[in-house]
């Protein structure tokens, strides 16, 4: 089979941005949450902007300027090829930065950002969105999302009847220590069975003063509940009563449900007394919860 050249060069960057470009029901909602946020002539930073999406729809709805920041330099040169076959002539600022440390010459009205992770806080956000929001919006600016709230669950999870994800097939995404649940990110909800309503692990609103909290706990349940997994979820408020829920009950995006295996010591006793564990994000998506003593 013949690859182009320019395909078979695309790195893991690439290929995720293209998911996220293909994630229709977020972009749909995004689109929602910036036509209900954006006022006309507004200034507005797309923090973490990857291929530019956010920001673009920012313009389409009347924004006059955009600063989008990444890290990535390969991303923002995507979005710059996409800025100038969609927006040729507009007044956007591409920056290569970390969010957190980056002051720009002025104060934005709007902060749009897709930097929840599947956990809400493995990509950063508790700590990168107050500090850009310090240095760099105007008192009263906007921002999107506005509230992210983890929730999670005893379950039971059966594998998986679809094909895995393209990047991220159902195995463990790296070696874990004994005292450590493995991870997955499961994109069917249908393999997931709640033990009991879901409770809320941490609550959001992009302001300094409700940072994540250090552990999560989770109830007994019945006994003679096969438990065999935690299953955890973010459900985000994008903008006020704009929201997507990743969780069992809601919708299909690529913000999948992350299920942690317990270590072979607590298998099989799951749920008989209430649990405590430390989530521990790392670089790489790398996530694990660590049993609590
Ligand atoms: C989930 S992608 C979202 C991309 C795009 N905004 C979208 O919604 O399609 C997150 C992006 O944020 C960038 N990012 C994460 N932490 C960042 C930080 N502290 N400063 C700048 N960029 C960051 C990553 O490189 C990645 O491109």
């Amino acid at each position: 089979m013949h690859i182009p050249k320019r395909y078979a060069l695309l790195c893991n960057t690439e290929i995720f941005q293209l998911k996220m470009l293909s994630d229709l029901t977020r972009i749909d909602r995004y689109k929602a949450a910036v036509a209900a946020l954006v006022r006309p002539g507004d200034v507005v930073a797309d923090v973490g902007c990857g291929s530019g999406l956010l920001g673009r729809l920012c313009l389409d709805q009347g924004a006059a300027k955009v600063y989008m920041i990444d890290v990535s330099e390969r991303s923002l040169d995507v979005a710059r090829y996409l800025g100038a076959i969609y927006h040729p002539g507009a007044d956007i600022d591409y920056i290569a930065g970390d969010a957190k440390s980056l002051t720009l010459g002025e104060k934005v009205d709007l902060v749009v950002s897709d930097i929840v992770g599947t956990f809400g806080d493995d990509e950063g956000m508790s700590e990168t969105l107050p500090a850009f929001c310090r240095n760099n919006a105007k008192p009263a600016a906007r921002l999107c999302p506005v509230r992210v709230t983890v929730h999670g669950a005893l379950c039971r999870w059966h594998s998986s009847s679809e094909l895995p994800e393209l990047l991220e097939p159902q195995r463990p995404l790296v070696d874990y220590a004994a005292s450590e649940f493995t991870c997955y990110r499961e994109t069917d909800p249908a393999t997931i069975s709640l033990c009991h309503a879901p409770v809320v692990l941490a609550d959001f609103d992009g302001t300094a003063t409700n940072r994540l909290p250090a552990s999560w706990t989770f109830p007994a349940v019945p006994s003679g509940c096969p438990c065999t997994a935690i299953a955890v979820w973010v459900r985000v408020e994008l903008a006020r009563g704009i929201v997507i829920d990743a969780g069992p009950a809601g919708e299909r995006t690529m913000w999948c449900i992350g299920v942690f295996t317990p270590p072979a010591a607590l298998a099989g006793t799951l749920g008989r007394a209430p649990l405590t564990v430390t989530p521990m994000f790392q670089a790489d998506s790398k996530v694990t919860l660590r049993l609590d003593a």
